[in-house]
């Protein structure tokens, strides 16, 4: 019998970074015995555990287990952004240019011609402050950064905090907010890879996805959206009704083509005035477990693992494969400082931008 784990916060050094600084790994257990840890590198879920529906625990998100893998050039190179905090913009912008006011602002063309995930130094890579906090129901641990005024090239200075709590339910619950000095864009996420399987334990080819969206948002070949919403009905971006993330990935679809898989933001349907909407659930054949996301944001991006190739070997020791991990990130839509028809990313001063998604745990 495995040992139950006492609920709590424990924190624990993980490692240090070249520099000397100590990077800390926090481990959060609630009363069910669910547990998740964090390190303060990137505020990066290394690892997260769940019941199937035998009630076995397994580890259901992809990483490593020390800091040196994280920090290996092989890793760099890759960079999957496992599990990491994404900021300040997640996806893509095009060109890494936008404008406000009439002045124009370069940030780095870090993939491609194009800003992935902030750029080359992002909030993945930087160094959170972590305390654990109280909650009503759960145990969670808030973390803080100060992105100095033209980090990355962008605009004022922003000071964000997300806050992780695992709620009595099995939820993992994410709150963010961020203030600035300067208007600015702004789209934190979270870049966790599931396989609801076990990581390491194959592809997510056979887990059955549901997406709460009509349309979806079609990307040229840099994967930028071109700017049209188009409907999801009769094409293989259609998840209103669960079916295999397989079925329809390697059919002959030019989006499919482009993403070399899934790699598309979905527009959620939601009734003015919904807080947290159902924005997708995941269910693994075997395991029996299931995962729902809800969120505040107006998109999620479904990213099938399509860059995976199995140079990487995880924490189960097994290489992570073609397609080993599905993401689910719950953002505004990718390039909109530069697409006016989208929801505005927009902060300024004197406002908080706030974002609320919740993964939810549970078996079939
Ligand atoms: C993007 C992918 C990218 C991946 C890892 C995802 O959010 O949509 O295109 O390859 O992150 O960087």
């Amino acid at each position: 019998m495995s040992e139950v784990p006492a609920a709590g916060v424990t924190a624990q050094t993980f490692g240090q970074l070249p520099d000397g600084r100590e990077v800390e790994l926090y481990r959060l257990v609630n009363d069910n015995g669910m547990e998740m840890t964090v390190m303060s590198l990137g505020g990066t879920i290394v690892s997260l555990k769940t019941p199937d529906a035998e009630g076995n625990q397994a580890d259901i998100v992809l990483g490593f287990d020390s800091l040196e893998d994280y920090l290996a050039p092989e890793y760099r190179k890759a960079n999957p952004y496992f599990g990491a905090l994404i900021g300040r913009y997640g996806n893509r912008i095009a060109g890494g240019q936008f404008e406000i006011d009439g002045q124009t602002w370069q940030v780095p063309q870090n993939d491609g011609n194009n800003s992935l995930h902030g750029g080359s130094r992002g909030f993945d890579q930087r160094l959170w402050e972590v305390s654990p906090v109280e909650e009503g129901s759960g145990v969670g641990v808030v973390l803080t950064l100060t992105s100095e005024d033209g980090d990355q090239g962008y605009p004022g200075q922003l000071e964000a905090e997300v806050r992780y709590t695992l709620t009595d339910d099995n939820a993992l619950d994410i709150h963010y907010q961020a203030t600035t000095t300067a208007t600015t864009p702004v789209n934190l996420t979270q870049h966790s890879y599931f396989n609801l399987e076990g990581e390491g334990n194959g592809d997510i080819l056979d887990h059955q996805l549901t997406l709460n969206a009509d349309a979806f948002t079609p990307v040229d070949d840099s994967l930028i959206p071109t700017g049209e919403i188009r409907s999801v009905a009769d094409t293989p971006f259609d998840f209103r009704q669960p079916t295999a993330i397989g079925a329809r990935i390697d059919e002959d679809n030019q989006q499919l083509q482009r993403g070399q898989g899934y790699d598309h933001n979905f527009v959620l349907k939601r009734e003015a005035g919904d807080d947290l909407v159902l924005a997708a659930r995941v269910e693994a054949p075997d395991s029996g477990r299931v995962m729902e996301v809800y969120t505040t944001e107006p998109g999620i991006q479904f990213y099938s693992g399509n860059f995976l190739d199995g140079s990487l070997e995880g924490k189960a020791g097994q290489p992570y494969g073609h397609r080993s991990g599905l993401a689910l990130e719950t953002q505004h839509y990718p390039d909109s400082p530069n697409q006016a028809d989208f929801p505005s990313t927009l902060l300024s001063p004197g406002e908080t931008w706030l974002s609320h998604t919740r993964y939810r745990f549970s078996t079939r």
